[in-house]
């Protein structure tokens, strides 16, 4: 039988180890001033389950990338904004038509947060995946011969991007063209060197693929379009070539 005055000491002490024990699983920018400061831009929810796209993507890449490293790149916009009704009144696609008005710390925040937005939505389990469109498919067929070709020049951009960025499909001039993008840059940017609408983007930094692929950037590029949601490419095509 425990003492009462033991077994509270003992109560505390799982306590205190519980609360170690659970602190570092916190996000890393979820600091009480990052929470305590308005939320002006918001991080949309995962689509999916984080282990949806499994085994192209496992879950702890996911984890990591939505939970920290998307995160991180709001929290840091939402810094910026706080102090800046300007900045703050924008919408993200509204901030990348004008962003060499703003100071890199925006540049890079926004553009995260938005390409981030955008890659989720560009990714569906399984069910949810689809095949492109015939008008899509046309469209490929004639600016690059066939949707193989188009798949080997986007990746080719992806592999070929020196350090971090991405690999875009825009449509440019009513055509599809294949770019790429250094940082948290993207096509919708005023200091983007191609722009133009992206239908299509993946993430070649480090941290979207190294803990399954290691230095592989060229084998998750391949193993990425089994993922692509073609259902909200087929749109974003649709959508693009009415502008
Ligand atoms: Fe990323």
């Amino acid at each position: 039988m425990f003492k009462p005055s033991l077994l509270l000491a003992l109560m505390l002490t799982v306590g205190a180890v519980h609360a170690q024990s659970t602190k570092p699983a916190e996000p890393a920018a979820a600091s009480s001033a990052t929470t305590a400061a308005k939320q002006t831009f918001q991080q949309p929810a995962l689509p999916y389950a984080s282990n949806a796209l499994e085994p192209v993507i496992d879950m702890a890449t996911m984890e990591l990338h939505y939970g920290k490293h998307h995160k991180a790149y709001y929290d840091n916009l939402n810094k910026e904004a706080a102090d800046n009704s300007k900045l703050a009144a924008q919408s993200l696609p509204q901030l990348m038509k004008s962003i060499s008005r703003y100071p890199a710390v925006v540049r890079n925040n926004a553009g995260g947060a938005w390409n981030h937005d955008f890659f989720w939505a560009t990714m569906a389990p399984a069910e949810q995946r689809g095949e492109p469109s015939a008008a899509l498919l046309k469209r490929i067929e004639t600016d690059f011969g066939s949707l193989d070709k188009m798949k080997e020049a986007f990746n080719t951009a992806g592999t070929k991007q020196f350090g971090s960025g991405w690999a875009w499909v825009i449509v440019k001039g009513g055509k599809l063209v294949v770019s790429s993008t250094p940082n948290q840059d993207n096509p919708l940017m005023d200091v983007a060197e191609v722009k133009g609408t992206p239908i299509l983007g993946n993430d070649v930094w480090e941290h979207a693929y190294y803990l399954k692929y290691n230095n592989r950037r060229g084998d998750y590029l391949k193993e990425w379009w089994k993922v692509v949601n073609w259902n909200e490419v087929n749109k974003r095509f649709d959508e693009a070539v009415k502008k």
